[in-house]
């Protein structure tokens, strides 16, 4: 018996990067996925934008693990488009059990040179939309009856100032209030809500080829040669441990943990996978 054999979940953002990484270890695990991705470009981001491809590249993993998968392009923005598909995934795949709201979106700048465009992308994706996943899915699990496990995406950046990122920062540190304010409400129906911090991990978003070939997104890496820079701002980058990046898979093996029987009694909590970035 698998640790999720008999449960379905729902993962956003799982063209790529760590939302397949959590579709296909669910799967491995014995789960039916419902998966979702916007597949588009953002205003915001200096990275590829994920393709159509990608996420029927998922599905296509789902099923070689030998379980079923409903996927759609829909964009975490459009309330209703998430609701028709949770009663879609659900009439499908029978049941909801585990939601992992992982999409999010990256842009980088000082502050101050960030624009009211950019700001209102990055919230209204990285915040408000995951509010809206998790508005559509909570009256599914209370109706259901029969508890459940939602993870939420956040980050390192949602526990510390990083530089060079203030919409992300402060979109990632209000996901951890949001997660701990609904573990308080959904607790009395046995649903569980904890958040993943992760550190860096190499994906699209994080400059990262499908190789794990590093390019760069962050436009501001050089900065940290600059003396100044360096003895201000450098400590923030470094870890307790000797690596920087890791791959979409460890921080699904907590995403896995989060959503079994084996973490029952943890809710409300922030799960670093971050090498030690946190601890500094
Ligand atoms: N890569 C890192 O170093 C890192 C570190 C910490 C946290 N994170 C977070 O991890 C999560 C996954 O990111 P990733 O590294 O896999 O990046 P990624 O860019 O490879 O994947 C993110 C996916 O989310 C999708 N998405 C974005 N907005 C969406 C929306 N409104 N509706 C539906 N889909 C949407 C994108 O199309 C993309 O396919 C994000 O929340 C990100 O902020 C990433």
């Amino acid at each position: 018996m698998k640790r999720l054999s008999g449960k379905v979940a729902l993962i956003t953002g799982a063209a790529r990067g760590q939302g397949r990484a959590h579709a296909v270890r669910l799967a491995t695990e014995g789960a039916d996925i419902i998966a979702f991705d916007s597949c588009g470009a953002f205003k915001s981001t200096n990275y590829d934008p994920s393709t159509p491809a990608d996420l029927e590249e998922t599905a296509r993993l789902v099923e070689a693990q030998g379980r079923r998968v409903v996927w759609r392009q829909l964009d975490a923005r459009d309330f209703s488009a998430v609701k028709d598909l949770v009663v879609e995934g659900t009439r499908e795949l029978g049941r909801l059990d585990t939601v992992v709201v992982n999409h999010g979106i990256c842009h980088y700048g000082y502050t101050w040179d960030v624009t009211e465009e950019n700001w209102d992308e990055v919230i209204s994706v990285n915040l408000t939309s995951v509010w809206k996943v998790l508005k559509a899915v909570a009256p599914y699990l209370m109706g259901q009856g029969q508890g459940g496990s939602i993870v939420v995406t956040s980050s390192v950046a949602g526990v510390r100032g990083q530089p060079f990122l203030a919409p992300y920062v402060a979109s990632k540190h209000a996901l951890v209030g949001l997660t701990k304010t609904l573990a308080n409400e959904l607790g009395q129906h046995r649903i569980r809500v904890n958040t993943v911090l992760p550190g860096g991990v190499k994906t699209p978003m994080a400059g990262f080829d499908w190789n794990g070939e590093k390019g760069e997104s962050n436009p501001f890496a050089g900065e940290l040669n600059k003396p100044e820079i360096a003895a201000t701002l450098g400590p923030i980058f470094m870890n307790a441990l000797a690596e920087k990046w890791m791959e979409p898979e460890d921080v699904a093996n907590t995403v896995a943990f989060l959503a079994s029987d084996e973490s029952k009694f943890i809710t409300g909590a922030e799960f670093p996978v971050d090498c030690g970035s946190t601890a500094r």
